[in-house]
Order: structure tokens, then sequence, then C-alpha cells
């Protein structure tokens, strides 16, 4: 079914064509934000003020205000899993559909959450920063028993916060490193599942006290932010390396800059930081023994694409007074159903 008056649709980034295409066909898109910046707070209360339809990113701030500028908008779209950003309360309240991309870049996560452990625990990047600059070179010798020695991960304790979607995925990958996994999430997993992922329930304290490697992938809520403060950070072992992939706010950055000034802890990888883009005076960006990427996750082009596809397929349902595959408030539908 397609309309002869096509609903309105603003998108805040240019994401892969195939999915502006699929868009396109059943929506009209009034304007695409060109920049490589997110647009501004101002211009965004301009575009969506006669729009039905929104494609949004984790950059863009979707609150109140915003959403009252928008009386004709049923649907937010997220491009991305994670929905901080976006006041889901206020939206359902005015009866607006929120999606979100999940579980399509669940492995692309995992695997460069592992990228990090490995890039920390045996120091990737000082180690590349040592060859090019020709500092291996001045050594004259080809190897030494003392040369950037690392932490070993193999039979370690790996230790995950939140063991949701790519939580679980980073679990798994534990298993060709012959890791002990245990893992603090709001629940429990069912018994068979933990039984495959091979990991154990523990609780927040014992988390912190026996992780060798710590990685957190809790969305950030009211409850999980800061939730890795200053106490958490001396709980934890002097050998133990912090991983973050899921978003800045979880750590207290000032906290974790203590750690690694202090030695509480041995490195930190993060993909993701309570400010970004990261200013390059900040205090972490000093640390050799820290790894950071620059909110990467998923930026893989096979991942990108298929989060297009799934912010195109939630539209599309939408449109065809279908229930979103990837609603992420489900109690919307009890306030207005599906379509325009
Ligand atoms: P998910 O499947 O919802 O997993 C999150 C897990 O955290 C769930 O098991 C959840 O428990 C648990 N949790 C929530 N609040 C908690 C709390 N207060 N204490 C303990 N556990 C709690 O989500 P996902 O798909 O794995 O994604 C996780 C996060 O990763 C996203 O929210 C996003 O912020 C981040 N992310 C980052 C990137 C990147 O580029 N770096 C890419 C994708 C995602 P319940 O099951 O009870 O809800
Ligand atoms: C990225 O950070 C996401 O939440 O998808
Ligand atoms: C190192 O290269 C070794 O052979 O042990």
């Amino acid at each position: 079914m397609k309309f002869v008056v096509k609903p309105k649709v603003y998108l805040t980034r240019q994401i892969p064509q195939k999915a502006i295409d699929m868009i396109k066909e059943y929506y009209e898109i009034v304007g695409i934000w060109e920049e490589y910046y997110p647009p501004p707070y101002e211009v965004l209360i301009e575009k969506v003020k006669d729009i039905d339809a929104l494609v949004s990113l984790l950059t863009d701030k979707i609150d109140k205000n915003l959403i009252d500028n928008a009386p004709k908008l049923r649907i937010i779209a997220q491009y991305a899993v994670g929905y901080d950003n976006i006041d889901v309360e206020y939206a359902t309240k005015k009866g607006i559909y929120v999606t979100n991309t999940p579980g399509v870049l669940t492995e692309a996560v995992a695997d460069l959450t592992w990228a990090l452990i490995l890039g920390v625990a045996r120091r990737i990047v000082e180690a590349d920063e040592y060859v090019k600059k020709g500092e291996w070179w001045k050594t004259k010798t080809g190897w030494h028993p003392m040369m950037m020695l690392g932490i070993e991960i193999h039979g370690k304790t790996l230790g995950i916060l939140g063991m949701g979607r790519i939580g679980r995925a980073v679990a798994r990958r534990a298993k060709g490193f012959n890791m002990r996994v245990i893992y603090y999430s709001r629940r429990r997993l069912p018994e068979e599942l933990e039984k495959e992922l091979n990991a154990e329930y523990v609780d927040f304290e014992t988390l912190l006290k026996e992780s060798d490697i710590l990685s957190i992938h809790v969305p950030l809520t009211k409850e999980t932010y800061h939730m890795i403060g200053e106490k958490q950070l001396k709980m934890m072992k002097r050998n133990a390396i912090l991983i973050n992939t899921a978003r800045g706010a979880v750590i207290d950055t000032a906290a974790l800059i203590k750690a690694l000034e202090k030695k509480w802890i041995a490195g930190a990888g993060l993909d993701v930081f309570e400010q970004e883009p990261l200013p390059p005076d900040n205090p972490l960006t000093k640390f050799k023994n820290v790894v950071m990427a620059p909110h990467m996750g998923s930026a893989t082009h096979k991942t990108r694409t298929r989060m297009g596809e799934l912010v195109a397929e939630n539209l599309i349902a939408f449109i065809k007074g279908e229930i979103p595959p990837t609603l992420v408030n489900k109690e919307v539908v009890n306030i207005r159903k599906p379509g325009f």
C-alpha cells in the first residue's frame, strides 16, 4: 500500500543509501542534514515543526521541548541501539513510537570490545608506534626478553557488567581464550543460557573484585549513570583492565583518571566517553595504558547498512499500521495505533 501524499520524514544525517532508497518509497524525505557534525539543537527544533517521522542519531538530543515543537511527529526511528538521547517516557505520553536497531550490531560491537581487550593487554597501539617511530630500530635488537611485556588473557576472569545482547556476544568469544566468565546484570539469565555461555552470576561487588577484565555493556540510564566511580574502581584488582563500549557516562571520568594516575587498575579500553568527541587535551589521552576509539563499536560496512535497513523496516511497518519490529516503547500501542 503506497500513499498518494507521503508522510514527511527528516533524517538528521546521511545514512547508507540502501536505507534511504527503502524509506523514499513510502515517505517524502523533506531533508537530510548533510554536515559531518550533528544538526545544532536550534536547527533541529525548526526541522521537526512539520514532520511526521524523524530518523535520529545518538548525537541528537530529543527532549520534551523538541517533542513539543513537533505536533505531527508520530515516530522517531533511531539509528542506534542505545536511546539515552531520547526522552522516551515523554514521547510515549505523546503517543510517539520510538524504535532502535538492536541485534544487528551486536557482533560488530563484541568484536571491537575484544579488539580493545587485546589492544590494552598486549599494548598493540604502543607497539605500533614503537615500530613506526623507529624506537625498535634504535634498540638495535630484533628481540629482547623484556621488550613490550603485557598481560596474558588466557585463563583469566572476564567480568561482564550488563549481560544483554552485546554482553553475551562478548562472553561467547571468551571460550577461545579459556576464560572464567562472571557477570552481573539486572536479571539473572536462565540456567541453560548460563551453561551455554559458561557464565556465572555474581553480585556487583564480586564482579568488581574478581574480574581481570571488566567489560561494560549496560545501557545508560538513571541507575547506571556513574555506576563505576571511585569506590568501585578501588575495589578492582590492580592488574585489571576496564573496557567500556557502552556509554561514557556509566563511568565517572574524573574517578577513572584518578584510578589510572594512582594505578588502582592496569589500563582501560574506551570506545565511549562522557564528552564526545573527546577533547584532545582530556587527561585520558596521556596514558599509554589506555587504548581509545572514537565511538566506533558498530562501525563496519555490513552492520551500518543493516542498521539502516532496520530503521527503514521500522518506518515502513509503522506506515502500514503494523507494530514496528524493534519498538522501544511497547506501551505506546495502548495510546495510539501504529500508522498515520
Ligand atoms: P541489551 O541487550 O538491552 O543489554 C543491556 C543489559 O544491561 C541487559 O541485560 C539489561 O538488563 C542490563 N541492565 C540494564 N540496566 C542495568 C542495571 N542498572 N544494572 C545491571 N544491569 C542492567 O542492550 P545491548 O544491545 O547489549 O546494548 C547495550 C548498550 O551498548 C546499548 O544500550 C548502548 O548504549 C551500547 N552500545 C554501544 C555501541 C558502540 O558503538 N560503542 C554500539 C551499540 C551499543 P535487562 O535485560 O533487565 O534490561
Ligand atoms: C551505538 O552506540 C548504539 O547505541 O547503537
Ligand atoms: C618467538 O618468536 C619465539 O619463537 O619464541
